[in-house]
């Protein structure tokens, strides 16, 4: 499944986010705002179960969430999306994963890897703003799911169709949440028109 969320307020601050006048400080800030935007569309489908409470005025049944959350942001430019989320699910708990692309091959490298426990039985949101070839992503989730993860949801910002087809070539049962379908991949593996290096632009690296 393939869903591009196209809000107009995602819309709005993505579109800030890809002009390249915006310095870090606004791009950061609108990344958060558009991750929690995203962050209610991707939690649509979340499972509750009911609990029996007590109202000021009488018993009830409500419904609570019914499963663990949790959310892996790919380093570096994942952490980007981290907080918003966390905002609309602070039960969540918080994995990580390193991984670089190497320039030339454009092939990811894993640097890092921290997971907390159970992630066979959560609900499991890899987050990352770019996916360009996609490789970051599959070997992200060939990751969680060597570690028994079985739910799986993909949300990124920005990806082009070579991103999204190589996803679900490995990982057809994984979800995939965009907020903008871009054109294509240039000779460097840049998504156009994108947003440039997401990581870079988030940390001030360049
Ligand atoms: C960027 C981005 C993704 C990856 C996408 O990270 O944040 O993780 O590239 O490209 P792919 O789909 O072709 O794998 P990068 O490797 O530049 O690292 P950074 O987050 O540390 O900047
Ligand atoms: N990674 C980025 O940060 N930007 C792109 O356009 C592609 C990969």
């Amino acid at each position: 499944m393939l869903e591009v969320l196209t809000h107009p307020l995602i819309t709005h601050k993505l579109t800030q986010m890809r002009d390249q006048k915006t310095g870090t400080k606004d791009f950061r800030e609108n990344l958060d705002e558009i991750a929690e935007l995203m962050a209610y569309e991707v939690c649509r489908d979340l499972p509750t179960e009911p609990v029996k409470i007590e109202t000021p005025v009488s018993p009830c049944i409500g419904y609570a969430l019914s499963k663990e959350v949790v959310i892996v942001p790919i380093l570096r430019a994942g952490i980007g999306l981290l907080d918003g989320i966390r905002r609309l699910v602070p039960t969540a708990k918080v994995g990580f994963i390193g991984l670089f692309r190497d320039e030339k091959t454009l092939e990811p490298h894993e640097y890092f890897a921290k997971f907390p426990k159970n992630l066979d039985q959560s609900i499991v949101m890899v987050v990352d703003p770019m996916l360009a070839t996609g490789g970051s992503a599959v070997a992200a989730i060939n990751m969680i799911k060597e570690r028994g993860a079985k739910q799986i949801k993909l949300v990124c910002l920005v990806g082009v169709p070579e991103g999204v087809k190589a996803v679900q070539n490995a990982h057809p049962d994984v979800d995939i949440y965009l907020a903008a379908l871009d054109d294509h991949l240039n000779e460097n593996g840049y998504i156009v028109p994108g947003l440039g290096d997401a990581g870079d632009r988030i940390f001030g690296t360049k």
